[in-house]
């Protein structure tokens, strides 16, 4: 039968039937899945694994320091931490289309990654053959059950480096579903607030800056975007919505008054939602009281915002996130 303790026991050997006395590296996104795939390797093979966390300066606030600190502190984990939060905003400067900053964010990250792939490799010698993945059975399911192996091009002029690198992947919750996950998460110690973590996007608050990404925009979410999940989480509704956008108008202006005088401000859009997969979803009857203290204090707290709105759209037609 099924248990948590039985799935770690048997994923712990077989890992470590696998990687010998190679080692491995593994990314870290501060999302679910990957934290508990690392977790996993960690008990398995303890200093043989290293993380790497990419800081791309669009993470929510305390994102970053719940991997660097909680999830070190929980796991005893090796980690590299990339601060490249100025090479993110330098590409991204100029940019407004979602499509074109997807792609920059996209394309940033792997050459990041990749460069610190190729630093951690120069330091530990080519006995780092293996790439850590928290695919999880239904993506299995959905990319046709395919396994094996990851190819890193290195093109980033680390001495010594062969020209193209393949790593063998460790999968090691390919066989479970999300609510599994965070049941073996919190069997191996993991913080609450990364094993029942609500889905959040890669790009993180890139895309929910409708305009251009600039720091002090981004600076301006993440107060805002801390305010709404404090008061939800205070309320009680964390379980209930299935997550929260909160998204940043930063090329919309209205007109407010607040404390002496005519204020010329943004909007923050509200976005919560109930859904079971993302694929469809509702938006979610919050209670007023809530929706009014948001506003009240993202109003008060927050600079340069002088209005609240609720976004009341189901998925279709529109999709949860706003770019
Ligand atoms: P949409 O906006 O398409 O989002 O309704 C569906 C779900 O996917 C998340 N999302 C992403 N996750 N990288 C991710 O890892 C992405 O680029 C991305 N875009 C959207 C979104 O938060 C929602 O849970």
């Amino acid at each position: 039968s099924w248990t948590t303790g039985s799935v770690i026991e048997e994923q712990v050997a077989a890992i470590r039937e696998q990687v010998g006395d190679r080692r491995a590296i593994c990314g870290l996104s501060g999302g679910v899945d990957s934290a508990v795939a690392a977790a996993l390797v960690q008990k398995a093979i303890g200093s043989q694994l290293t993380c790497v966390y990419v800081d791309h300066g669009l993470m929510r606030k305390g994102e970053t320091e719940q991997v660097e600190k909680d999830f070190v502190a929980a796991t005893g984990v090796q980690l590299k931490v990339v601060d490249a939060e100025e090479r993110f905003l330098k590409a991204l400067a100029g940019v407004s289309d979602p499509e074109e900053k997807r792609k920059i964010i996209g394309r940033e990250f792997i050459r990041v990654f990749e460069q610190a792939q190729a630093e951690i490799i120069a330091d530990q010698g080519p006995a780092v053959e293996f790439l850590v993945q928290g695919t999880l059975y239904p993506d299995v399911v959905e990319s046709g059950g395919g396994t094996g192996t990851a190819n890193i091009k290195s093109h980033h002029n680390v001495g010594g480096l062969p020209e193209d690198l393949e790593f063998k992947l460790i999968e090691p919750l390919r066989k479970l579903f999300k609510d599994e996950v965070r049941m073996v998460g919190q069997e191996l110690g993991l913080p609450e607030e990364i094993v029942q973590r609500q889905p959040f996007p890669g790009p993180g608050l890139g895309i929910r800056i409708v305009g251009e990404v600039t720091k002090e925009r981004l600076d301006l979410l993440r107060e805002a975007d801390a305010i709404a999940r404090e008061e939800l989480t205070a309320a009680g509704l964390d379980r209930d919505i299935w997550q929260c956008p909160v998204v940043l108008l930063a090329d919309v202006r209205s007109v407010g008054v607040q404390g002496d005088g005519r204020t010329y401000g943004h909007p923050i859009v509200l976005r919560p939602v109930s859904s079971e997969d993302a694929m469809t979803a509702d938006w979610s009857r919050l209670p007023y009281e809530v929706l009014a203290r948001i506003s009240t204090r993202i109003t008060n707290e927050v600079k340069d915002v002088n209005r609240v709105v609720l976004d009341v759209t189901s998925k279709p037609p529109g999709t949860i996130e706003w770019e």
